[in-house]
């Protein structure tokens, strides 16, 4: 059974590998060139254990599969009580249920942080595991972005969604 727990700095190549795996073979996310360790390296530092920007992940026998992350949403600073997540397993880990695993633990460390007011996920269309676990997560459809990016030739919608935490 996957068991989620912080991440560290030692499960960014594992990390690397696995969005590298999507930007290369996928439209689920937007970014286009891969990622090297020392990239994923810079991005470990903003995480903290009590702030905005935390960093879940999940491990199988002693191998990271995936992870669920909160992130900046807007450079502009008053987005700043806003975060968006990014969240991904390895391709042949999906489909067991531990996305639901570690992104609801994500959201409940999330609540517990005062400077956290909103959470949105936005989701490339269409990617039904992905719908379906915002939704059974409490996340509400804030709105579509049609023809949002354009990646392997093509103009793609995006789904935004939106977790209001309680708050
Ligand atoms: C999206 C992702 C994180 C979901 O995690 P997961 O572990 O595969 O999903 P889970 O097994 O927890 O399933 C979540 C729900 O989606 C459903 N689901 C899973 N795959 C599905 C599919 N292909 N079609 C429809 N529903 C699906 C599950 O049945 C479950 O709902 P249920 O509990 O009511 O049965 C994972 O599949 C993934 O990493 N995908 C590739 C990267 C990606 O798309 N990331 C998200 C970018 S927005």
């Amino acid at each position: 059974m996957a068991i989620i727990r912080r991440g560290r700095e030692s499960d960014m190549p594992a990390l690397r590998d696995i969005i590298n795996h999507y930007i290369t073979e996928s439209v689920v996310t937007f970014e286009m060139v891969e990622m090297s360790l020392e990239n994923r390296k810079t991005w470990f530092t903003q995480f903290t254990k009590d702030g905005r920007y935390q960093l879940m992940v999940a491990e199988l026998d002693d191998k990271v599969v995936g992870y669920a992350a909160s992130l900046r949403f807007h450079q502009r600073p008053a987005y700043a009580p806003s975060v968006m997540t990014s969240i991904y397993l390895h391709p042949e880990q999906t489909g067991k249920g531990i996305g639901e695993k570690v992104y609801s633990i994500l959201i409940e460390e999330l609540k517990k942080v005062d400077d956290v007011h909103r959470v949105y996920g936005l989701v490339v269309l269409p990617n039904p595991s992905s719908e379906k676990l915002h939704e059974k997560l409490g996340f509400q459809v804030a709105g579509l972005l049609h023809e949002g990016g354009f990646k392997f030739g093509k103009y793609h919608d995006v789904r935004m969604y939106e977790h209001r935490l309680g708050k």
